[in-house]
């Protein structure tokens, strides 16, 4: 692996009131520390709803932890009568690391697209912030197996219009479908090949320096007992962690994939 620093983001979605935030960042912080957590060999992220990021940035600076921390979504707006939205400049505020953007949940349930996806995009970067693409095939296209060109045609519309100083610090999160929160995660070799064709579609659309530079984790039903194959894998950089990101010890393990068993 290129020397691409291994990103374990844990994607919390809507669990963890901010009370609750605080324990789960503390025993994470407090296990990694105690188990010789090394950040040359992996970052480790979490992403967490809006109303835990005050107290998410409070706890990382106050104790400075080694851990980064990000939101789930933004509006596509950047100010005004958009009643309920979260804008880009206030997760800049809070000195967000990471966005999500495009996750399966909010391209299911509140219509997000690629297009969308790419708009917000753009204004993460513009906001100093760093976008993690999430991009994934449904069972159906798998099983026909059309999902190489359906992920690469999502991707062909997130990716529009970025720069390539924007590229080079990008990530992209595989997360098929069928595989998030249904315990039946990718087959190391799957998760290999999609990220090695989104890769190579990065390459042909902007430089094979960047492709090289790129961040591509996989995601879906990762648990400490299965990311080790995956992250043997050459093109697999990291995970996006939902489940198994809520206990801070079955993370720990996961952020630790690099030890010794
Ligand atoms: P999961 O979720 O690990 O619970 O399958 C992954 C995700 O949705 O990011």
């Amino acid at each position: 692996m290129a020397d691409r620093l291994p990103l374990m983001a844990g994607n919390w979605k809507m669990n963890l009131n901010h009370v609750e935030a605080t324990g789960v960042v503390q025993k994470l912080a407090w296990t990694l520390q105690d188990k010789r957590y090394d950040p040359t060999k992996a970052e480790v992220a979490v992403i967490v709803p809006y109303t835990d990021l005050r107290t998410v940035q409070t706890l990382v600076e106050g104790d400075k932890l080694p851990i980064s921390y990000g939101a789930q979504d933004v509006s596509v707006h950047v100010s005004g009568a958009y009643t309920g939205e979260i804008s880009v400049d206030m997760l800049a505020k809070l000195k967000c690391k990471y966005v999500v953007l495009g996750h399966s949940e909010r391209r299911q349930y509140h219509g997000e697209t690629d297009i969308i996806v790419n708009r917000k995009a753009q204004r993460v970067f513009r906001a100093g912030m760093v976008p993690i693409i999430c991009v994934g095939e449904e069972w159906e296209s798998r099983r026909k197996e059309g999902h190489i060109p359906f992920v690469l045609e999502q991707l062909r519309w997130c990716l529009t219009d970025l720069e390539d100083e924007w590229m080079r610090k990008l990530v992209i999160a595989y997360e098929p479908v069928w595989a998030i929160g249904s315990g039946q995660v990718a087959s190391p070799e799957d998760a290999q090949d999609m990220c090695l064709a989104i890769r190579s579609y990065v390459a042909t659309h902007f430089t094979q320096e960047i492709a090289d530079q790129l961040r591509v984790l996989y995601g879906g039903s990762v648990k400490a007992n299965n990311i080790r194959d995956i992250m043997a894998q050459p093109d697999v950089d990291g995970a996006l962690v939902g489940g198994a990101s809520l206990d801070p010890e079955e993370f720990a393990k996961i952020v630790l994939f690099y030890q010794e068993a």
